[in-house]
C-alpha cells in the first residue's frame, strides 16, 4: 500500500469525523463529543497531510529523504501550534468573537498566498495531451484569480471585525457616499479583470501579475469596506459571514493544491457558516442580502435624543424581598453577566430560590453576549440545569405571567424599541418581552447603551426598576439578603 492510498483513506476518515463534528455541535448535550470528533479529524487530516506532503517532496516511497525541509515544516507546525496553545489559553469568553475573527484573517491569508504561488508555479501539465493544455492553464487561471479574491476579502475584513469587536476602531456603520456602488462595482470590476486574466496569453507573465496584483489590492479594499460599512449591531452575522467565506476561501485553495479534503472541509465550513449567518438574520429580522452586501440598504438614522423621563432605582435588600414573595422568575442574561462573571453566584440565586419552591427559569436571546450560545456556554459553566434554560421563542409568552424578570447585564436584546419603534435602529430584532412581566429589575452599572448604541426605554417604565453596580457584587448582595 502506498502512502497516497493511505493518505486518501485517511481523508475519508476525517471528512466523516468533520461530518459528526458538525451534528454534534448543534446541540447542548452533544456539543462535547462534537468537538472531540473534530479535533480527532483535524489530527487525521494533518498527519495525512504532512505524509503527503514529505512524500511529494522527497519521493519518501523511494527512500530518498533529506532533513532540511522537514525540520522547516516541524518548526513551522510547532510554531503554530505553541501560538494557538497560548492564545486559547488567555482568551476571555468575551473575547472569542474577536479572536475568531483573527483566525478567520489567517486562513484568507493562506488563501491569497496559496493563490499566488499557484499563479507563480503554473498549471501542472505533465502527463497532459497537449489538446486540452489551453483549458487546463484557463481553469487553473481563475482558481487563482477566485481563489485569492475570496481570501483577500476574508483577510481585511476580518481584520476590520477583529478591531470592531475589541473597540479598536468604531462599531458604527461607516458610510461613505455612494457604498452600494462601490460594493457592486468592485465585483463586477474583479468579474472583468477575472475574464481578461484567463483569457490573456499565458506566457505574457508581466500583464499577468499585474492583474492578479490589481485583483488582490481591490479584494483587501472590498473587505475592509464590507465590514466597515456593517453596524455593530449586525457584528454576529458579519462573524459568521466571514466564516463562511473563510470556508470558500479554503475551498478554492483545495483545488489550487488538488486537496480533496480541503474542498470538502472548504465546502463544509463555507455552507455552515451563509447557513448560520441565514438563521442569525432571521432572529435579527434583518435582510441576510442587505448583511452580506455590507449593510446594502441600511442608511444611518437620526440620532435618539427622546425624553423617556426619570427611572427608579431599588438596593440589593428591595430585591430580596421582591424575591422572596415572587412565585415565577425568569433571568434574561446578556453581555454584562459575563463582563462581570456573575454567572456562578446566578447560578447559587437560582438554586436558592428553587429550594424555596420558586419556578426559575432562564429566558435566551440568540444573539446575548458577543458569540453564538455564549450564555448557554457560561450558564452551563456554572452548573445551571439545562432545562430550565429557555429559548427566546419559548420563554416570551410567559413573561405576563412572570412576577419578576432579573435583567442581569442585558440591554439591547431586551429593549422594547425593537418591537415598537420602527424608526429605531434595532427595529423589528425580536426581542425578549420582559416588559410584560409584573416587576423587571436591571442590573448594570449606569444608564448607558448597550452594544448597538441605542437608549433603552425599558429602564423607564412603570414596572422597571434599576439596581447599579457591578453584576456579580449585586447577585452576592442578594444571596446575603436573602440569607
Ligand atoms: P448589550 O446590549 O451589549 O448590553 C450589555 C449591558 O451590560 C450594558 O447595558 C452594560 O451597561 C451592562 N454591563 C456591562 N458590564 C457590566 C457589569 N460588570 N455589571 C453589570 N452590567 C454590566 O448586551 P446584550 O443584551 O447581551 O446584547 C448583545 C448585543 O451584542 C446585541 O446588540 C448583539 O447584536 C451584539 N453582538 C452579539 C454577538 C453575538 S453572536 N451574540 C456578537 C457581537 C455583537 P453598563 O455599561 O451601564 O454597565
Amino acid at each position: 500500500m502506498t502512502i497516497t492510498a493511505v493518505a486518501t483513506a485517511a481523508y475519508i476518515v476525517a471528512s466523516l469525523l468533520f461530518i459528526l463534528s458538525l451534528a454534534g455541535l448543534s446541540k447542548h448535550e452533544s456539543s462535547k463529543s462534537g468537538l472531540t470528533y473534530g479535533i480527532v479529524g483535524m489530527g487525521i487530516a494533518l498527519v495525512a497531510t504532512i505524509a503527503l506532503a514529505l512524500n511529494k517532496v522527497f519521493d519518501l516511497e523511494d527512500y530518498d529523504l533529506t532533513w532540511l525541509p522537514i525540520v522547516l515544516m516541524a518548526g513551522a507546525i510547532v510554531v503554530g501550534a505553541l501560538i494557538g496553545l497560548w492564545r486559547a489559553r488567555i482568551v476571555e469568553m468575551t473575547g472569542m468573537p474577536e479572536l475568531i475573527a483573527l483566525l478567520h484573517s489567517f486562513v484568507g491569508l493562506a488563501a491569497v498566498l496559496i493563490g499566488w504561488n499557484g499563479a507563480l508555479q503554473g498549471a501542472h501539465l505533465e502527463g497532459i495531451p497537449e489538446s486540452d493544455h489551453g483549458a487546463l492553464i484557463g481553469i487553473h487561471a481563475a482558481e487563482v484569480a477566485i481563489g485569492i479574491f475570496i481570501g483577500a476579502v476574508t483577510f481585511t475584513g476580518s481584520i476590520v471585525a477583529n478591531l470592531k469587536l475589541s473597540a479598536k476602531m468604531k462599531s458604527a456603520p461607516l458610510m461613505l457616499p455612494g457604498k452600494n456602488i462601490i460594493n457592486v462595482g468592485s465585483i463586477v470590476v474583479f468579474v472583468v479583470l477575472t475574464a481578461v486574466y484567463v483569457a490573456r496569453d499565458a506566457h505574457d507573465d508581466t500583464t499577468g501579475l499585474i492583474l492578479l496584483g490589481v485583483i488582490t489590492a481591490l479584494a483587501l479594499f472590498l473587505g475592509w469596506h464590507l465590514v466597515a460599512s456593517i453596524g455593530g449591531g449586525d457584528m454576529p452575522v458579519v462573524i459568521s459571514m466571514l466564516n463562511s467565506y473563510s470556508g470558500w476561501a479554503a475551498a478554492a485553495s483545495g483545488f489550487l493544491l488538488n486537496n480533496d479534503l480541503l474542498i470538502v472541509t472548504g465546502a463544509l465550513v463555507g455552507s455552515s457558516g451563509a447557513y448560520l449567518s441565514y438563521i442569525m438574520c432571521k432572529a435579527m429580522n434583518r435582510s441576510f442580502i442587505s448583511v452580506i452586501a455590507g449593510g446594502f440598504g441600511i442608511e444611518a438614522g437620526p440620532a435618539d435624543d427622546t425624553d423617556y423621563g426619570e427611572h427608579r432605582e431599588v438596593n440589593a435588600e428591595q430585591v430580596a424581598e421582591l424575591l422572596s414573595g415572587a412565585k415565577s422568575v425568569v433571568i434574561t442574561p446578556g453581555y454584562g453577566m459575563a463582563v462581570a462573571q456573575a454567572q456562578y453566584g446566578v447560578a447559587e440565586l437560582t438554586s436558592e430560590l428553587r429550594k424555596k419552591g420558586v419556578n426559575v427559569r432562564f429566558g435566551i436571546h440568540p444573539v446575548a453576549g458577543r458569540l453564538p450560545g455564549h450564555m448557554n456556554v457560561l450558564l452551563a459553566e456554572a452548573k445551571v440545569p439545562y432545562d430550565v434554560v429557555l429559548e427566546m421563542d419559548e420563554i416570551n409568552d410567559d413573561f405576563p405571567e412572570t412576577d419578576v424578570v432579573l435583567v442581569i447585564g442585558a440591554n439591547d436584546t431586551v429593549n422594547p424599541a425593537a418591537a415598537e419603534d420602527p424608526s429605531s435602529p434595532i427595529a423589528g430584532m425580536p426581542v425578549l418581552e420582559v416588559w410584560n412581566a409584573e416587576n423587571v429589575i436591571v442590573f448594570k452599572r449606569s444608564m448607558a447603551a448597550g452594544y448597538a448604541g441605542v437608549q433603552n426605554p425599558l429602564f423607564f417604565r412603570e414596572n422597571s426598576a434599576m439596581l447599579f453596580g457591578d453584576a456579580k457584587d449585586r447577585v452576592q448582595d442578594i444571596l446575603s439578603a436573602m440569607r
